[in-house]
């Protein structure tokens, strides 16, 4: 700004003085007074209060009392009043501190102007102050802390601009310079525009990683030129933004764990946790499977958000011991890391041993030696280690045992000879157990068949049999049955009956008996009869059919039972003995229980039908004898009547026991005489009467001459055949 010194151009520029109505006043008189004189001095600001700035009285060229007489004044300018003056002495005071920076701000050149006034004659005086400026400002920034954001990815080189300080100081006073403390990622550069001002920024020295340091605080300081200088601080906040520059990263490269066999559904198996130093979605993680089989998907869920590797399906041992899966982990930006995860199923017993029976005879002859082997038996179980360890078992009581030959591998063999006999079929219970906790076992049930061989010969019922027969059978007759069983079966026990060839009397059995070879059937071959046979033995065979056949031989005997079929036969008196010998002699003297004669018959029977007893059938006066019901005795039963000669005929039947009873009769005939020759006579009378068919008797002669001859003729004939047979060899 350019200062006017001539009075008509005055104008007021003191930045605080505005009194409006003042100026107008003052323009007025001065309209009026237009003598003036103009005063220079030139102050520092901020001097104390009454220092002297000039002597008005002398550099008016005005004595000391003039200045009170003609009552000197400064024109008071509302209440701003930097200078005053001292009546007494004249000198121009300072009357109030002075700011050159409140009065002229940023202007170089820094003047307050007044006016005087002194009257008698009226004067006008302007008086200016030239206001020299120190160093009483500090540098300053606007505010305190100052924020700057910068990727982590910046490179060294980048140029952050900071705030400028203001110092209200003029030139060398105001701000000179920054500094930061020494820093090894940020410097300082001093940027100078066109018009000289000063501008600070910071040059990235290297690389910042805001994983290590997200934030810097530098404290940058300004400072003005002058002696010693003085200085403003401002707080510079750095804040490093994050950059997707970190990998996720497991904290181990191999997970090994191990799990138990059917751990159930929602198991947790492995909490995983990457780490991403990163920050926001760049340390966002998502978790994944990768390159895993698609099985492995229904076994395990990885949760992708948080990480936890849990069960959802069948954890089998049997099927997978171990899993091995690789796990992704992922951030938001694209980076991955990659662990691996071993699963290492550990057996559960939770499978029972499994029975295959690789050969199985399931039928053996009875007469299979010990030792024959009856089945291969596998054995197995899916479990391992002691969960598979198998030992197997068969029930007790039956006569077979295992034999390890191999491992997993048995051979059931008998331990002693087999008889079908006694047990023909066994179920043999194999049980095989393995070794886990708590142990399991599994059964399998053979029916082991035993087939019969011929070893049993027919045992008959009885060890001997008797029959019972009566004689004069029909030729025939069914005469018994006899029975025999064998113990084997089918062929082996289909019996044949014979009867074993002997001779009975010199005559073959066979024409005594026959046997049905399949009922065991006797049949009579002939009639028997007790008189002449009664009783003969034989000896049955019963065979199998199977080759060699077994057979057994039992004896039967045949007892004949009588008949009554032969009448009694009286010897005495012969009926056959003609004349006398019929006879009998009772002397007249004979008194009663005189012993007549005897009757004497036997019977070919025997028993009951041979027990004969003797009746009187025929008396003429039947008192007069008696008969010894079994003596046969024939006695007189009362004094004889007293007679010259009588003569008595009894007919006496002679009976056997039998049903029906059989008998025969005799015709006694007595003569009573006083003695033999009395007798005789009478005999002979009796003879020739009683002799009622002489010709039967010479019809019976003549017919044994017949036979005779017939008979010496035929034995001739033969004897001279036999002959000539000799004589032609
Ligand atoms: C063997 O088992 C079968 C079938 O269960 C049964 O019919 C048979 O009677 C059993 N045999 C023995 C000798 O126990
Ligand atoms: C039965 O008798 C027959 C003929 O005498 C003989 O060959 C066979 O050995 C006998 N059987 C027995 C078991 O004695």
């Amino acid at each position: 700004m350019k200062i006017h010194s001539s009075p008509m151009d005055i104008k007021i520029i003191a930045g605080k003085i505005r009194d409006l109505e003042w100026q107008v006043a003052f323009l007025i008189s001065l309209l009026f007074h237009p003598i003036s004189a103009q005063l220079h001095y030139s102050i520092v600001e901020e001097m104390k209060q009454g220092t002297a700035i000039g002597n008005i009285a002398k550099d008016l060229g005005l004595n000391v009392e003039e200045l009170s007489l003609r009552k000197f004044h400064i024109v008071s300018r509302g209440r701003m009043q930097c200078c005053n003056v001292n009546l007494d002495n004249g000198d121009l005071y300072i009357a109030e501190r002075i700011d050159r920076e409140e009065i002229c701000g940023g202007k170089q050149t820094c003047i307050i102007s007044f006016e005087a006034v002194i009257e008698n004659p009226l004067h006008l005086y302007t008086i200016k102050v030239e206001i020299q400026d120190v160093n009483d400002n500090m540098p300053s920034f606007s505010t305190t802390h100052f924020e700057i954001v910068i990727s982590e990815s910046a490179l060294p080189g980048v140029r952050l601009s900071l705030l400028q300080a203001q110092d209200p100081d003029l030139g060398t006073n105001s701000v000179q310079d920054y500094k930061i403390a020494a820093n090894e990622y940020f410097s300082l550069r001093i940027k100078v525009n066109k018009e000289g001002i000063k501008s600070p920024e910071l040059i990235l020295e290297k690389a910042l990683d805001r994983e290590r340091q997200d934030l810097y605080e530098i404290i940058l300081s300004a400072l003005d030129g002058g002696k010693p200088p003085k200085t403003g601080t401002i707080i510079i906040k750095i804040i490093v933004l994050d950059v997707n520059d970190n990998f996720p990263q497991f904290n181990k490269d191999t997970y090994k764990i191990s799990l138990n066999e059917n751990t159930p559904v929602g198991f947790l198996v492995l909490q995983l946790n990457a780490v991403d130093e990163d920050e926001g979605l760049n340390a966002q993680i998502t978790y994944s499977f990768q390159d895993v089989p698609e099985t492995l998907y229904s076994t395990f869920h990885l949760d992708p958000n948080n990480g936890t590797l849990s069960v959802i399906g069948d954890i089998d041992y049997e099927v997978t011991d171990r899993y091995e899966l690789t796990v992704k982990a992922k951030d938001s930006g694209g980076l991955a890391d990659h662990c691996k995860i071993i699963i290492d199923i550990t057996d559960e017993n939770d499978n029972a041993p499994e029975i295959t029976i690789t050969s199985f005879s399931a039928t053996i002859p009875e007469d299979s030696p010990p030792s024959t082997i009856i089945a291969l038996i596998n054995v197995h179980d899916l479990d391992s280690e002691q969960n598979g360890e198998v030992v197997c078992e068969i029930s007790e009581n039956v006569p077979f045992q295992l034999i390890l030959p191999s491992a997993n591998y048995y051979k059931l063999v008998s331990i002693t000879n087999l008889d079908r006999e006694k047990i023909s079929s066994y179920n043999i219970t194999i049980t095989a157990m393995d070794n886990g906790s708590p142990r399991l076992s599994t059964n399998n049930t053979v029916q082991l068949n035993i087939s019969d061989v011929n070893d049993n010969p027919p045992v008959f019922e009885k060890g001997s049999y008797i029959v019972y027969v009566e004689e004069n059978n029909p030729q025939g007759t069914s005469i018994h049955i006899i029975h025999a069983s064998d113990h084997d079966i089918n062929e082996n026990a289909k019996i044949t009956y014979s009867v074993i060839s002997s001779n009975i009397d010199s005559i073959p059995v066979s024409s005594y008996v026959f046997i049905n070879s399949v009922t065991g059937v006797i049949y009579a071959q002939r009639s028997f009869d007790y008189e002449l046979l009664r009783e003969f033995q034989f000896q049955v065979m019963a065979k199998d059919s199977e080759s060699p056949p077994l057979s057994s031989n039992v004896t039967v005997r045949i007892c004949i039972i009588d008949k009554n079929d032969n009448a009694p036969k009286i010897l005495y008196p012969s009926p056959d003995t003609e004349g006398s010998a019929l006879f009998e002699f009772i002397p007249h003297s004979a008194e009663k229980g005189y012993l007549v004669t005897k009757v004497i018959a036997v019977d070919a029977d025997s028993g009951h039908n041979a027990w004969l007893s003797y009746h009187l059938i025929q008396a003429q006066e039947p008192s007069l004898f008696n008969i010894g019901q079994y003596t046969g005795e024939i006695r007189i039963g009362r004094n004889l009547p007293d007679m010259e000669s009588l003569r008595q005929r009894i007919v006496v039947l002679a009976k056997d026991n039998g049903v029906p009873s059989l008998s025969s009769t005799v015709t006694l005939s007595f003569v009573v005489a006083e003695n033999f020759q009395q007798a005789i006579p009478e005999i002979k009378r009796q003879a020739s009467n009683s002799d009622s068919s002489p010709n039967v008797t010479f019809y019976l002669v003549v017919s044994i001459a017949l036979i005779s001859i017939v008979f010496i003729v035929t034995v001739m004939i033969v004897a001279i055949s036999k002959f000539h047979a000799g004589m032609s060899f």
